[in-house]
């Protein structure tokens, strides 16, 4: 019996949708966004969801030691890697509905497509799930993917600590999902991740379709500023050493080295925190956070190298201390030929405007693709606009990007 023909297998574009609306109640924010921090009640609670829409799927749901949940639908062949279709369920403290997502949520709705058609693969196929994406709440980003692929060991990604001093081993206790499994003792044939574009360039040019070539590198510091707290009627300005002064001078620094390559280096400060923070006490430390990107390792050395000089040249104006802390540097990566062509070998069947691009934002497939032939698949989403309550796609987009991502798959999987 010859296997049915998979040329006109299509998502079921209105099942994705709902399944993606139904799940944005968990962490719903009022400004229509999520707040899903890793390993909070929230994604504690949409993960559960999950895990029961798996199971009731005909898949099999095991859990890593750093809670990565993989929902393994077997294949003809057990003998063969799982190609796996892995993203994030956790989100920015004000996020969108899609960051991730969307491309978890697409690999369930591929697993119930292939159900209802009948079609088994020759490799079996998971669903990934990867903890702690964002680094919102426990920093590094891509933590667990992290882990998997050897960048950092397990220890170190539970020692973690949030704001609040919580670590990431207390957290996912909290939540039930320990797993027995070591993370990253688990091949895999292939790893394909569905993702918004998270910036305006598809949109822009009228692309329905990104083929992701590669990730650029990303750089993040921690910057201590101290000074003097002081009065702040009694200290002439000249007797002071104002740490706000100092970090507002370096801030204008990082920016000018974030401008210094228009459309190539990008620079952020996303935490500004005085200390003590009180109207009429000049602010003893400021701690702020940096973060740097550029597509080449040389660039994020130079940018790094700027910030550094800038910050000993206002340390010495202002007599302040500023102390930089490399918290985390994820270097450029180059997708697999054999999942990039994949991809683009779907997007031309299916006839959608397709354009290669290099991923801004960094993703666990970075990490993945240490230790797994990836590609990754970007739909746009309005006007750019993401790690942002008003983040947002149409049901015709994700059902496009669906379908892709659907094709790559089973391209690879029939692939000798
Ligand atoms: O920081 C990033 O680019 C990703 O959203 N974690
Ligand atoms: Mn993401
Ligand atoms: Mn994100």
């Amino acid at each position: 019996m010859t296997a049915p023909s998979t040329d006109n297998l299509r998502v079921d574009g209105d099942r994705l949708w709902s399944t993606l609306t139904d799940t944005a109640r968990f962490g719903a924010t009022a400004k229509g966004g999520l707040c899903r921090l890793a390993l909070s009640e929230e994604d504690a609670a949409v993960r559960r969801w999950f895990v029961s829409a798996c199971e009731a799927a005909g898949c099999s749901v095991d859990v890593d030691e750093l809670g990565t949940l993989f929902a393994r639908r077997p294949g003809a062949d057990p003998a063969l890697a799982p190609i796996a279709i892995g993203s994030h369920l956790d989100t920015q403290p004000t996020g969108g509905r899609f960051d991730g997502i969307l491309g978890v949520l697409a690999g369930l709705e591929i697993v119930r497509v292939l159900n209802d058609a009948g079609v088994v693969t020759r490799h079996p196929i998971e669903i990934i799930d990867w903890t702690n994406e964002e680094g919102a709440r426990f920093a590094p980003a891509m933590l667990a993917s992290g882990v998997f692929a050897g960048a950092f060991d397990a220890d170190y990604a539970r020692s973690r600590t949030d704001r609040d001093g919580v670590t990431f081993a207390a957290a996912l206790a909290a939540i039930g999902f320990a797993g027995e499994r070591p993370a990253g003792d688990h091949p895999l044939a292939a790893h394909f991740e569905l993702h918004i574009e998270q910036g305006p360039v598809l949109e822009d040019a009228g692309t329905q379709i990104g083929v992701v070539i590669g990730v650029q590198g990303i750089r993040w510091m921690d910057v201590a500023v101290s000074g003097l707290a002081c009065h702040a009627g009694t200290t002439p300005m000249a007797l002071r050493r104002d740490a706000l002064q100092g970090a507002a001078r370096l801030a204008a620094a990082v920016d000018a080295v974030g401008r210094s390559e228009p459309g190539v280096s990008l620079s952020t400060i996303g935490i500004f925190q005085a200390h003590p923070g009180s109207r009429n006490t000049v602010p003893e430390t400021i701690s702020m956070s940096i973060d740097l990107r550029h597509p080449r390792a040389e660039g994020l050395d130079r940018m790094e190298a700027d910030v550094r000089a800038a910050a000993a040249t206002i340390a010495a104006e202002l007599g302040v201390e500023i102390a930089i802390i490399p918290v985390w540097s994820s270097a450029p990566v180059v997708f697999a030929p054999a999942c990039v062509g994949a991809v683009r070998a779907a997007v031309a069947d299916l006839g959608y405007s397709h354009q290669d691009i290099v991923s801004g934002a960094g993703h666990d497939s970075v990490y993945i693709s240490r230790v797994a032939p990836t590609g990754m698949i970007f739909i746009p989403c309005e006007d750019g606009i993401s790690h942002n309550e008003a983040e947002n796609i149409t049901p015709a987009q994700a059902r496009a990007g669906a379908d892709v991502l659907l094709r790559a798959v089973l391209a690879f999987d029939a692939a000798p």
